[in-house]
């Protein structure tokens, strides 16, 4: 059953593949942004925690269960159900996950789609074109409409390709570039003046900010968002890992790629804002907080590299570059998640499904851009905020109140058949029945009275 549904052929095109889907935009972009507003250093502990202690038991609840399964996640939370009742709200956990997850790529596409036009700026400065990297460089409708759908073109042609000839190939072709590039990122910004200031902020915590409930919470969000978790993406392509593989391991190493690559980000992100700072930039608000967010990168790394003559053009075409494949290889992931769901569901071919779900994404997105002010923002707070550790907390209770003990035992053993004498399991099975479900409703709950 697995093979003709699609299988990775290899651990380390599973662990491409996962680390790909998990690193992007919200390592690259989200992470250091949120820790350049979120005292530094001690957002960067805040995440490092909370990315071992509750996002890795919420993947492996996502792993084992969809390798289990061998299902989308609609019919691997459906088959581990005791109930009627069980059944009937893994139907709809999985089913808004695909809508989730569906939404979650209608404003990443936007996003990856500036990143696009943004190094196709700099490189068409470089030869000359200044018309048209003008053109390219500005937050035009016709332009972000324009370059929203040649991603989700290249996002719909790799899906088209399955689990090895698309999602398994490309995420292995592109995550060492991604890697060398941003290595060779770090290595320079770090070389250039006011870096060093950067650094302090990265590296030194602000301990009055470390356990704020508002910081706790963006780390809990940048977290989950980080390691793909809660629309059922890891459940899916847990689904795709060959039974001979050991799952706890695999785990690990998606979360430590996905984790190390956030902070050696922050290592570029935040050095880069000082060393605008020094370049004459603006970086502080009027209010005398760090800008963040989209201003950060949209704004504050242009105006860098343009005080940096030559080499700001050379890397600014390497960074933009960075961000467009760390998104494709995260949104092939998205994209998968609705289309395993409607092939294994109703029966459709793979092309016809990609073609049909890949478009309706596109409108939505098209849509998004015409009401920008308004459903931009509402969007990523729905899919991120909320959805994302509800669902997460959902896939936790699957595993460990719905599903039997032994079951969940016997397929860890299929690719470690001295699982039941490992730390993870005297630690994980009650730790994702108790600890995981309960902070990541606290810090939930506090999320949405706050
Ligand atoms: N993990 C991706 C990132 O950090 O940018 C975002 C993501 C991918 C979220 C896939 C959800 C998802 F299903």
């Amino acid at each position: 059953m697995a093979s003709s549904r699609g299988e990775f052929s290899s651990r380390l095109g599973f662990i491409m593949a996962a680390a790909g889907s998990a690193v992007g935009l919200g390592n690259i972009w989200g992470f250091p942004t949120q820790a350049a507003s979120n005292g530094g250093a001690a957002f960067l502990l805040a995440y490092l925690v909370l990315a071992f202690t509750l996002a890795y038991p919420a993947l492996m609840a996502e792993l084992i269960i969809g390798r289990h399964a061998h299902a989308n996640a609609v019919g691997a939370l459906r088959l581990i159900s005791i109930g009627p009742k069980t059944r009937f709200l893994g139907t709809c956990s999985g089913s808004i996950g695909f809508i989730v997850a569906s939404l979650i790529l209608s404003f990443y596409a936007i996003v990856a789609g500036w990143m696009v036009a943004l190094g196709l700026s700099s490189l068409a400065g470089l030869v000359g074109l200044s018309d048209l990297s003008q053109w390219l460089g500005e937050f035009g409708l016709v332009r972000n409409i324009v370059f929203m759908l040649i991603f989700m073109g290249l996002t719909i042609g790799i899906i088209t390709g399955g689990v090895q000839e698309g999602i398994e190939r490309w995420s292995t072709r592109l995550m060492p570039i991604l890697l060398v590039a941003l290595v060779l990122l770090v290595a320079y910004v770090l070389t250039l003046d006011g870096a060093g200031e950067g650094l302090k902020v990265y590296l030194l915590p602000d301990f009055d900010q470390i356990f704020t409930p508002k910081l706790i919470i963006a780390a809990l969000g940048s977290a989950f968002f980080s390691l793909s978790l809660g629309v059922g993406t890891m459940l899916i392509y847990g689904s795709y890992i060959s039974d001979k593989e050991n799952l706890s391991v695999l785990g690990g190493w998606v979360t430590l790629i996905d984790i190390s690559i956030a902070v050696l980000a922050g290592f570029l992100v935040l050095p880069a804002m000082y060393v605008a700072l020094h370049n004459g930039v603006e970086i502080f608000t009027a209010s005398g907080a760090l800008i963040s967010e989209d201003t950060l990168i949209f704004t504050v790394l242009p105006e860098l590299f343009a005080t940096m003559g030559l080499a700001g053009v050379i890397v600014s075409v390497v960074f933009f570059v960075l961000m467009s494949i760390a998104a494709l290889t995260s949104s092939i992931s998205m994209l998968e998640v609705p289309v395993a769901y409607t092939i294994e569901e109703h029966g459709v071919s793979r092309r016809t499904a990609v073609i049909a779900i890949g478009s309706a994404i596109a409108v939505c997105s098209t849509i998004i851009l015409f009401n920008f002010e308004t459903l931009f923002g509402l969007v990523v707070a729905i899919t991120t905020r909320y959805s994302q550790p509800l669902l997460g907390f959902v896939f936790c209770m699957y595993a460990g109140w719905v599903w039997h003990r032994d079951n969940l035992l016997q397929e860890l053993q299929k690719g470690n058949p001295g699982a039941e004498h490992t730390l993870f399991w005297k630690i994980w099975p009650w730790y994702v029945r108790l600890v995981c479900p309960i902070i990541i409703l606290t810090i939930f709950v506090q999320s949405v009275i706050g």
